[in-house]
This record gives C-alpha cells, sequence and structure tokens, in this order.
C-alpha cells in the first residue's frame, strides 16, 4: 500500500513572549489502557475528554479490527465502545499492533475477558528496547500459559486466579495490564510496587464505574476482589499533564511570557512546578484546574532526576532540555527510567546548545539565544522539546517528522498561534 501520509514541517520564527490562555486536551496516556480496558466489559461503554490524537485512532481500529464497536465524536471529544462478546479475532493485526506499544494494553483485557490473546511483541521505540516481560511474568502468575513465538506473544488460561505479585520495577504498563488481567480473576490480587502515576488511578477509577472492586488505588500495592462481570458505563478522563508541562515549560523560554493554563489537574503536576519554580518561574494556582505561568528573566540552571511518579516525570524531560538549554548556568540531567532517551540532545546542539551526554546524565551548560536550525523530531517529547528551543531561539526552525509530534498533541501549532508563537505548518 502506497503510503499516504503527508509528511510535515513546522516552521517557527522567533516571536514574542508568549501569552493568552491555552486549554489542556484530556489525557492520552488515561484514555488509551481505558480504551483497552473496554474490551472487557460487557455493556456500551462512553468515554469523555478523549484527545484527538493518531495515537488514540490507531487504538479505535484496534478495537475495531477485533470485533468491537466504536465511534468517535469529535465535536464532543467522546469514545463510544460496544465491546461486542463475539470477537472476531483475539489478535490485533499485526500493522496495527505494530504501530504503537500501547497496543500490548489490550492483553490484559482479552485474557480477563476471553481467556487468550495473541499479539505482536511489541517492538523497542527510539527511547528504548521497552520489553514487556513484567507483563508476562505478571500474566503466568495469574495462570496464563504464555508462549512465544515468531515476533508474536500468545496467551492462553481457563480462567485466572488471583495471585500475589510484585513488580521488578514500578512499569505503568505492566501495572495497567495486570490490573486489567486480574479484574475479572476468581479471588483475590495484590500487586506489590505499582506505578502510581494518575493514568493508572484513572484507569482503576474507570474499571470501578464498570463495577469493579479495586482498592488501594494511587498507592503502590493495588488490591483487586475478581467480579464476574463489567457491566458498561461513561466516564471522564483526566487531563494530559504532560501537554500542559509542555505549555509551561513553553511559557518559560521568553522573559515577559504570561501564560494561563486551563482545565489542569495541578495536584497532577507538583514536580513540574516544584522544578520550574525552583528555576525561577512564577507560577501561581488560580483554581486547582488552571495555573498561571509568567517570566520576567531568564531562568536560572538546575538539576534534575527524572523518576516514576510522584518524581520528575520522564516526559517532561527533553522539555525541560530544552529550557536549560537557554537558562543561565549548568544543569545536570539524569534520565533513570529509559535507557536511550537523549535523542533530542544531537537536534538541539545543531540549535547551538552546548550538552554533554554520558550515558543516563546529560550536562547543559546555558546558552542564550539558541539559534534557529533545521531539526528532526525523533519522538513524541523530543518532538515538543525542540518547539520550545524554537520558541526562544533567534531567526527560523524547521522541525520535520513532526508525524511524532501529532501522536500526543492535540492542534498544537493553533495553540501555539493563539499564545502569539508564530508557528506554520507545512508540507515537508
Ligand atoms: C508509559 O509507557 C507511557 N506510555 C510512556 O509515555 C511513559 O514514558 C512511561 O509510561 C513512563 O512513565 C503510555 O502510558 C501509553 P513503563 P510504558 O512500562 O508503560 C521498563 C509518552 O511520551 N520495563 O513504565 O511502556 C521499560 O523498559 C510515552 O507519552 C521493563 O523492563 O512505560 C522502561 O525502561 C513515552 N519491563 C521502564 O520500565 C517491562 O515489562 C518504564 O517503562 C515493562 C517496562
Amino acid at each position: 500500500m502506497v503510503n499516504t501520509t503527508i509528511m510535515k514541517k513546522l516552521i517557527i520564527e522567533n516571536g514574542p513572549p508568549l501569552s493568552g490562555f491555552v486549554r489542556v486536551s484530556g489525557s492520552k496516556n488515561a484514555a488509551l489502557p481505558i480504551m483497552a480496558a473496554s474490551l472487557a466489559a460487557s455493556g456500551q461503554i462512553k468515554i469523555q475528554n478523549v484527545p484527538q490524537l493518531s495515537d488514540i485512532f490507531v487504538m479505535q481500529s484496534i478495537l475495531d479490527n477485533l470485533g468491537a464497536d466504536t465511534s468517535y465524536n469529535k465535536i464532543a471529544e467522546e469514545m463510544d465502545i460496544l465491546p461486542n462478546s463475539a470477537l472476531v479475532t483475539g489478535s490485533p493485526k499485526m500493522e496495527l499492533a505494530n504501530r504503537i506499544r500501547a497496543s500490548f494494553l489490550v492483553a490484559g483485557p482479552l485474557l480477563s475477558r476471553f481467556g487468550q490473546f495473541k499479539t505482536a511483541l511489541p517492538g523497542g521505540c527510539a527511547i528504548g528496547t521497552r520489553p514487556v516481560d513484567l507483563h508476562l511474568k505478571g500474566f503466568a502468575a495469574l495462570g496464563a500459559d504464555i508462549t512465544l513465538n515468531q515476533g508474536y506473544v500468545e496467551a492462553r488460561a481457563d480462567g485466572l486466579r488471583g495471585a500475589e505479585i510484585y513488580l521488578d520495577y514500578p512499569s505503568v504498563g505492566a501495572t495497567e495490564n495486570l490490573i486489567m488481567a486480574a479484574v475479572l480473576a476468581e479471588g483475590i490480587t495484590a500487586l506489590g510496587n505499582c506505578a502510581m502515576e494518575p493514568e493508572v488511578t484513572d484507569l482503576c477509577r474507570f474499571l470501578i464505574t464498570l463495577g469493579a472492586d479495586i482498592s488501594g488505588i494511587g498507592t503502590d500495592t493495588i488490591i483487586i476482589n475478581g467480579v464476574k462481570e463489567l457491566v458498561g458505563g461513561t466516564y471522564r478522563i483526566i487531563p494530559d499533564r504532560i501537554e500542559a508541562g509542555t505549555f509551561m515549560t513553553a511559557a518559560c523560554m521568553k522573559p515577559g511570557s504570561d501564560v494561563t493554563i486551563t482545565n489542569t489537574e495541578n495536584t497532577h503536576l507538583r514536580p513540574v512546578i516544584a522544578k520550574l519554580r525552583e528555576m525561577g518561574a512564577n507560577i501561581i494556582e488560580p483554581t486547582p484546574d488552571s495555573l498561571r505561568v509568567y517570566t520576567t528573566g531568564r531562568l536560572n540552571a538546575v538539576d534534575v532526576k527524572t523518576l516514576p511518579y510522584p518524581g520528575f516525570p520522564t516526559d517532561m524531560q527533553a522539555q525541560l532540555m530544552a529550557l536549560l538549554a537557554a537558562s543561565t548556568g549548568r544543569g545536570v540531567m539524569t534520565e533513570t527510567v529509559f535507557e536511550n532517551r537523549y535523542m533530542h540532545a544531537a537536534e538541539m546542539t545543531r540549535m547551538g546548545a552546548q550538552i554533554k551526554i554520558d550515558s543516563r546524565t546529560a550536562i547543559i551548560d546555558g546558552v542564550t539565544p539558541l539559534s534557529g536550525a533545521s531539526v528532526k523530531a525523533t519522538d513524541l517529547r523530543a518532538g515538543a522539546a525542540l518547539v520550545i528551543a524554537a520558541l526562544g531561539a533567534k531567526g527560523t526552525t524547521e522541525i520535520i517528522d513532526i508525524h511524532h509530534l501529532e501522536r500526543g498533541y492535540s492542534g498544537l501549532d493553533e495553540k501555539l498561534r493563539e499564545l502569539g508563537a508564530r508557528v506554520t505548518t507545512s508540507v515537508q
């Protein structure tokens, strides 16, 4: 099939400090597991505040391909899902599954409701090998037989049974997949060393809406008491804390910016608020669901280490590197979550940034101003970081391969233009 995707690029001119209001969309990383979890339900599901993102539409295609009836209302930003009991296949098409790693999140619901799944082993990606060993170990602990061959993983279970599982690492995806597998299992599952990200909490709250029995939500130990079935229901997704953090960082790039971000959940942004305040940004919270960020001068460099929630989020690492690259002084960054998440550094050095990488450590010496250049988005958050760097750079920056951006940011160029940025999109 001829690839008809038109490759687009962003052109960003040096412009005035950002000012005005911007509304954050629903969370991509909450919507994806919640859409997958719908497969385990036997009734009509309505999910509200679902962002218009390419990853969401790929997950929708995966659910359709598995036999569910789905429809997305772009005006209301609502996804309707009817997970028919007649599952067409227990395995999403390879070409769909390979497009997003989150496709592996259908494994838990399929195993729990239909007792089987077969799906492509998610490949690695730009930021790391990203294995799923913790998911598979957990499925086996719940009684599934797992087989791996030809790049596929297949699991079968004649009824899952609750188990005590302790994760080697607080993996977000493994926590989510194992909760979804345990909700219909026979008996009680205790999941220790769980991820505590807000998106995990949102998934648990969604499942409880459908009749699941889950306790310990938001802690590192979640207890799931298996129930007979999950019924239908309606649920509203939390705001996207990483999109909010991205706009907060963009607002800090130029002295004199004054941006109010609405539809936030400020309790999810504590590590980002703390770090930007430490750098000298002024951040006030007019309401629990809005933030005002304004700056009067260049910010000061700080050190930062990414950690599982509630530590500083790895998904904000690239964006903060862009800000450090244009701040005063030296910042030392340590990426503890992924083994190869500094691809954006090479692109930033083309803009004059002074960055030295040594394995998981990056040393950034602030330079002002950065210089516009032609750069490439290598992954979703790297693309966002280059946009932020470009906003503070002199001259013009071209960013190609911005399809990565469209995976996680809905209407980013329009939202930036509304804040006064000089951003245009064209065919690359
Ligand atoms: C989720 O990915 C997010 N994606 C990622 O966001 C985010 O960066 C990541 O969590 C960490 O917060 C979605 O929610 C769809 P992990 P996930 O399992 O679940 C290792 C974005 O930009 N690991 O917590 O894949 C793994 O290799 C994306 O929106 C194992 O070793 O992340 C990594 O080093 C990027 N074995 C670390 O754990 C396993 O079985 C964290 O991975 C699973 C994970």
